[in-house]
């Protein structure tokens, strides 16, 4: 299950930085995850040779952006009524929750993370059947797991995770559709085809740069998100610390009120991802007003189905799509706000201070 990438492509293609060329990259790394496993015509999608694992329950283990991509996959396993949680790797092992007969499956990108592989062994050492999403063949991980189900994002270079976060999404998208009965499929797997354009689209038009310009001085960054978009803040605000060295937070929207509203004030904007117009969309608009009450500059990452742009003093617009798309196209905006934050602040944005692209130590 490998993928041919041309060795020109390991240099920066006229680009400045990896990061940079990888966030291009992604339209064509999600192409690449898609290809081959999805039948539009019947509707279904086919998870190369992983068999029938059909769980009644899944355990995720992950650190850092794979960890986002974790909650995000437990989320969609939720939907479709299995019971699924997401564990950082390094706390898992700390006490580790009754396994039953749940699938353990691992996210990461390298396959050789020491936290992700120390909790996956401890889930086999209980007898659990274990899978890993990951994006390198033959690394550890992939050896070790019963099971591989490979991202095809193509080698990244930049220490902070761009492209292979946006194809974790989408091959956690193809696992739970080929392994559940949801509702949606259907819709989903349209959704998905259109993604690779649709995040063309952002790429080419984002004013993300401009927001970046204005608020490259804030003393920190806030991200607020609700259900699929709760991960995106998060990802969102780890992308900020790790290129730029801001101080940044992401929070579940709700709960704001609950703390984190004490650290809001004008000089420390506040990023909400409100996608569609449902009740949960709403309720995030309410938190928007929260936070505009206390004269915090907005920035909202919308599609523009509620009135979140009445409070909002920018909007990075995404089109409307299903929601576990619109995680996708929401985060690229964030990509680029703290890809051009960090190179206004004249980081060393490919390798940033005190991270490695792997970590094999616990
Ligand atoms: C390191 C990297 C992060 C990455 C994390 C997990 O901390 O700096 O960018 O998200 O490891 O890596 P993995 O390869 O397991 O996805």
């Amino acid at each position: 299950d490998t993928v041919e990438w041309d060795p020109e492509e390991t240099g920066k293609s006229g680009y400045d930085h990896y990061m940079i060329k990888e966030i291009h990259e992604q339209p064509r790394a999600l192409r690449q995850c898609l290809r081959e496993r999805v039948d539009e015509m019947a509707g279904t999608v086919d998870l190369d040779d992983l068999g029938d694992l059909s769980p009644t329950g899944v355990q995720f283990v992950a650190c850092g952006t794979s960890y986002h991509a974790a909650l995000y996959g437990a989320h969609l396993f939720r939907e479709a009524g299995i019971p699924a949680q997401a564990f950082l790797a390094s706390e898992y092992a700390t006490s580790v929750p009754p396994i039953g007969d749940a699938l353990v499956i691992g996210v990461t990108q390298s396959g050789e993370t020491a936290d992700t592989l120390s909790a996956l062994r401890a889930a086999e050492k209980r007898g659990a059947r274990t899978l890993v999403v990951t994006n390198v063949v033959g690394s550890t991980a992939a050896r070790e797991c019963d099971h591989a189900f490979y991202i095809r994002a193509g080698p990244e270079i930049g220490v902070a995770a761009s492209k292979t976060f946006s194809s974790q999404l989408a091959a956690l998208n193809l696992l739970t559709l080929g392994m559940t009965q949801g509702d949606d499929t259907r819709e989903v797997i349209n959704a998905l085809r259109e993604l690779p354009g649709d995040l063309q689209r952002i790429l080419d038009e984002s004013s993300a740069e401009a927001v970046a310009e204005l608020y490259q001085d804030a003393g920190a960054y806030f991200f607020i998100g609700r259900g699929l978009q709760f991960p995106v803040a998060l990802e969102g605000a780890l992308k900020m610390k790790e290129i730029t060295y801001k101080h940044a937070e992401g929070f579940a929207a709700g709960e704001l009120k609950h703390g984190p509203l004490a650290l809001v004030t004008a000089d420390t904007p506040v990023f909400a991802v409100v996608i569609g117009d449902d009740e949960k969309a709403r309720k995030t608009v309410g938190n928007v007003k929260e936070v505009e009450a206390r004269d915090a500059p907005v920035v909202a990452i919308t599609d523009g189905q509620t009135d979140v742009h009445r409070y909002a003093d920018h909007v990075l617009q995404i089109p409307e799509t299903h929601p576990r798309a619109a995680a996708v196209l929401a985060n690229a905006h964030l990509q680029l706000l703290s890809y051009h934050t960090a190179a206004k602040l004249g980081r060393n944005i490919d390798k940033p201070r005190n991270l490695a692209k792997s970590v094999t130590v616990e």
